[in-house]
């Protein structure tokens, strides 16, 4: 079977199975269009060295490797501490099933498997973010990220629209060093674009009369969300590496 199979059946049946065949609810995992997001971005960008954090049932990794099978001599590095315990280790029943053998799964927490693979010289030219979500986590996942890929590379970071993931995804838009290369928007937050255009975006459009720091200091972040073509209904977004990474030590820019 391969993966655009596979990820029919489990998408119709909503239900994922073990490698004993017991069935479990289908959870936690990307939607379809998020998906065929990071499928087409491998397609049109050719990476051949791919790290994704975040395994779970291994719904990404079947789109980002029916993606790389096209790609020869392409790598694929996942980290997930808990695929074997907590997930049943149906990822990889899910990768099996799908033939995809090239890849290697580190069953660590990505903010101890980064730094080593950062020390090891590994370099990678697409990533995908989808791990632990707090600020924090998702930072230091960035952070490492950055620091072992060459410009050109892209990494892309889902759930975008929680409020920790937007913060970050704002500063980082401000290195000089990365541009917003793409974003996919997600029918789950239909409610709040509802809101966001009703309530919000009035204020947004007085905020963009304002200069640059009177206006920051006026809005908190959540207001003025919708700059950069960045909506609360963006789900996740690509950000490429453009430049070296050359930021002075005491380098920031309000966000
Ligand atoms: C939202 S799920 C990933 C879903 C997956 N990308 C998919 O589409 O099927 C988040 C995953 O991050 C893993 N995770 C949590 N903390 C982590 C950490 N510190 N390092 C790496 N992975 C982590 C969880 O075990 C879980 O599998």
């Amino acid at each position: 079977m391969n993966a655009a199979a596979l990820l029919n059946d489990i998408f119709t049946s909503k239900t994922v199975t073990d490698s004993l065949g017991q069935s479990y609810p289908l959870g936690s995992n990307i939607d379809m269009a998020e998906g065929m997001f990071l499928q087409q971005l491998i397609e049109k960008h050719q990476p051949k060295h791919c790290i994704e954090i975040g395994f779970a049932y291994g719904i990404s990794s079947l789109y980002i490797c029916s993606a790389l099978d096209n790609i020869p001599g392409a790598t694929h590095t996942i980290l997930d501490p808990v695929q074997n315990t907590y997930w049943k280790n149906i990822g990889v029943a899910n990768l099996q099933r799908a033939n995809i053998g090239y890849y290697s799964l580190l069953e660590e927490q990505s903010e101890i498997a980064l730094p080593r693979l950062l020390s090891e010289g590994r370099r990678f030219d697409f990533a995908f973010i989808d791990g632990n979500h707090t600020l924090d986590h998702t930072l230091v996942d960035f952070f490492y990220l950055n620091r072992m890929m060459e410009p050109g590379g892209i990494i892309v970071i889902d759930d975008a629209a929680m409020p920790a993931i937007n913060k970050i995804i704002r500063y980082l838009l401000n290195y000089p060093c990365y541009r917003l290369l793409d974003s996919v928007e997600t029918k789950a937050f239909f409610k709040r674009k509802l809101f966001d255009n009703m309530v919000t975006a009035p204020f947004r459009v007085l905020s963009k009369l304002l200069p640059a720091g009177l206006k920051h200091q006026i809005f908190s972040g959540e207001v003025i969300k919708g700059n950069r073509e960045l909506g609360l209904q963006t789900s996740m977004v690509a950000l490429q590496k453009i430049a070296p990474d050359e930021r002075a030590w005491n380098w920031y820019q309000p966000f």
